[in-house]
């Protein structure tokens, strides 16, 4: 009989061959933070957002007029579908998930077989697998980005936006209908063609949970890798990550750049890289999840 954990993701004696839910001691720095009952996603049943929940992501890019969320949100919940398509579970199946960051540590790794094996596979802003198979996989289930980052994808990807404040939600209704929205802070493309019916949003009380619980208020906010690392903790039953932290050298920069320097995402003073390190070790000291460091 599979029973299922309070709250958690995890079966207990779930069909993985191994289960983090049942990893004996050392679970209490993980069984504090975790709160299995925040949905990663945003939908129609969870549209309006506690209050502070709702002040702290008008702050996040505080610049932005606010709209009415509820109104922005019913309008594009007719564009995409607004339902949360991880409720339902298997517990016979195990769910094994690869979430991959844009470390310049995946190059040379050979890890694309084994990333390709997974499931679901997150990716998340450029990350380009054209050209870097051998390395990083070649296949994608979800691809998360923020309008200023994001990009077209093949039909059978999951595009999940990450928003940081009402507008990302008028681009994506605009750039999935009419086209009006061309400029926030940044360029932003006009038109999107990704999937509709597997348009997700990321849920903003999500976002806040994670910087509550896990970065603790370490930096101004979690980064895309932590976004995506503890969605995939949310929703699947094994997970593995990659492309996370310096290479061995100690460099920061992303796989398909030959500038060591470049996208440093610790260097931006937004997310504080060396405390998200240590969240990354302490998930992985716990068995949560596993760290393929790469080169
Ligand atoms: O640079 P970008 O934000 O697109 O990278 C995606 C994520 O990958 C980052 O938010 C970060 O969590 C992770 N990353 C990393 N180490 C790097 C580069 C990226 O951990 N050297």
């Amino acid at each position: 009989m599979q029973r299922l954990s309070k709250g958690g993701p995890y079966p207990r004696g779930c069909a993985c061959r191994r289960c983090p839910a049942d990893e004996a001691g050392a679970a209490d720095w993980f069984d504090a933070r975790f709160d299995g009952a925040v949905s990663p996603v945003w939908t129609k049943d969870n549209m309006d957002l506690p209050p502070d929940v709702q002040r702290w992501w008008l702050m996040l890019q505080p610049q932005f007029k606010s709209h009415n969320t509820h109104e922005v949100l019913s309008k594009l919940f007719q564009i995409v579908p607004g339902e949360d398509p991880y409720r339902s579970r298997d517990p016979r199946h195990c769910r094994r998930c690869a979430v991959v960051g844009n470390s310049g540590n995946l190059r040379g790794s050979g890890y694309g077989p084994e990333i390709d094996g997974h499931d679901f596979i997150m990716r998340m802003n450029q990350a380009p697998t054209v050209g870097f198979e051998g390395d990083v996989g070649s296949r994608t289930t979800h691809h998360f980005m923020y309008p200023e980052s994001a990009r077209n994808l093949p039909a059978n990807v999951s595009f999940v936006l990450v928003p940081f404040k009402t507008l990302d939600l008028l681009w994506i209704a605009s750039a999935l209908s009419t086209g009006q929205i061309r400029f926030t802070y940044a360029p932003v493309k006009p038109f999107l063609r990704v999937d509709k019916e597997k348009v997700q949003i990321y849920n903003p009380a999500f976002f806040k949970y994670i910087h509550d619980r896990w970065t603790e208020h370490h930096g101004r906010y979690p980064s895309t890798g932590m976004l995506v690392l503890f969605f995939a903790l949310h929703v699947c039953d094994e997970v593995n990550v990659f492309g996370f932290g310096a290479d061995s050298r100690g460099n920061w920069h992303h796989y398909w750049e030959n500038n060591r320097y470049a996208g440093e995402f610790r260097k931006t003073g937004v997310h504080d890289a060396d405390f998200e390190a240590h969240i990354v070790d302490m998930l992985s000291k716990t068995s949560k999840i596993e760290v393929y460091r790469g080169s």
